[in-house]
């Protein structure tokens, strides 16, 4: 008999992309990081509060500040919000928050792949149903439709794909589904700005979108996310977070960042025309590339230049990209956005594995 859940020995946990040591010198391409650097205001902000002594105490417990400012930001009452640390907590808090014992978590795929894994972690036999994508990589809504559960979720725009749905077909999803819709807006900010569906919220109680503060406001080091819904889930949410999930100074620094709206919508811009730019060498190179709404494109190499052979080369050459080995995307990489020479670098590479 096994001294732990027997259900620990059969888990696979979530595989992060690679985060090489910072004295390797690698271009970072595979973990849809942002190129640029988080807005100068941070650092005043963590000045002050050293110089003043304030890390001697506890952080507010709710990220006070910062559930502000978001709601004042979104059109949202603050009990709607929920701050987590990174948004993958947020995940976390709403899988164990929604499912009971062999509970149906109804998912598109390929989409996040943590989604399954956070079923599997519940350890009460949850199921993860996993309805392929359509051909042409977007969801198969017909299908989404036909199948009930505790939850449905997935990524908007999806990952790996980067392909944004067409917001009328998610709304009509969230209507259709009994259970809680988790839908996942972690690139949203690099997609049209009326894409997203948090102002469904007060329409829908079964709605709950997850944000972050990792890819576009350049901060996936400090960990900061949050969950907005309607207040009497998020209310129930609380009940289930550490008591101090978030440092003082994660509050702070994310909430300077939030607060700093210019500086972030340049460097949205400034992505937006590289991912422009990159998709386009990309074409010229006879690669298939999905229309990305993200920080990231997902792309086939032409056939004279394998997905995993082009890792591989890459990788030699140190520029890491994404690979999943798995059957549905064993012919694609996945290549985040970097800053213009990142780019250059990388189209440069591959115009060599092709002789071009
Ligand atoms: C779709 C999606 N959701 C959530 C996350 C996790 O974000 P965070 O850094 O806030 O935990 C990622 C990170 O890659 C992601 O791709």
């Amino acid at each position: 008999m096994s001294l732990l859940n027997y259900r620990i020995h059969h888990l696979k946990p979530y595989t992060p992309g690679e985060q090489p040591d910072r004295n390797q010198n690698f271009i970072k391409l595979n973990t849809n990081e942002n190129p640029y650097p988080p807005t100068p205001e941070i650092k005043k902000r963590v000045e002050e509060i050293i110089n003043a002594g304030d890390l001697r105490k506890y952080p507010n417990p709710i990220s006070k500040g910062l559930v502000e400012e978001i709601a004042k930001q979104n059109n949202l009452k603050e009990n709607q919000i929920l701050v987590t640390n990174g948004s993958d907590e947020g995940l976390a808090l709403l899988f164990k928050g929604v499912l009971e014992k062999k509970s149906r978590v109804i998912l598109p795929y390929p989409t996040y792949s943590l989604y399954p894994v956070l079923a599997y972690i519940q350890m009460n036999d949850s199921i993860p149903v996993k309805i392929p994508l359509r051909p042409n990589m977007h969801f198969d809504f017909p299908k989404l439709k036909k199948k009930q559960g505790k939850l449905l979720t997935f990524a908007y725009p999806n990952a790996p794909t980067g392909i944004l749905e067409n917001k009328e077909d998610i709304i009509d999803l969230v209507a259709n589904f009994s259970g809680i819709v988790l839908c996942d807006e972690a690139y949203i900010d690099f997609a049209p700005r009326d894409s997203s569906m948090i102002d469904q919220i007060t329409n829908f109680e079964n709605l709950v979108v997850s944000r972050t503060f990792s890819k576009s406001y350049s901060l996936a080091g400090l960990r900061v996310g949050y969950l907005a819904g309607n207040t009497k889930i998020i209310s129930e949410l609380y009940k289930l977070k550490d008591s101090y999930n978030l440092g003082m100074l994660e509050q702070e620094i994310a909430l300077a960042a939030l607060k700093d709206i210019d500086y972030f919508q340049k460097n949205i811009n400034k992505v937006i025309q590289s991912r422009i730019w990159l998709k386009s060498k990309l074409e010229k190179f006879s690669f298939i590339v999905y229309d990305s709404q993200t920080n990231f494109l997902y792309t086939k190499p032409p056939e004279n230049l394998p997905a995993k052979t082009l890792y591989n080369l890459l990788k030699k050459d140190k520029i890491l990209v994404r690979y999943f080995s798995d059957e549905v995307c064993k012919d694609y990489i996945r290549i985040s956005v970097g800053n213009e020479e990142e780019n250059r670098e990388l189209i440069t590479k591959i115009g060599t594995y092709l002789s071009i």
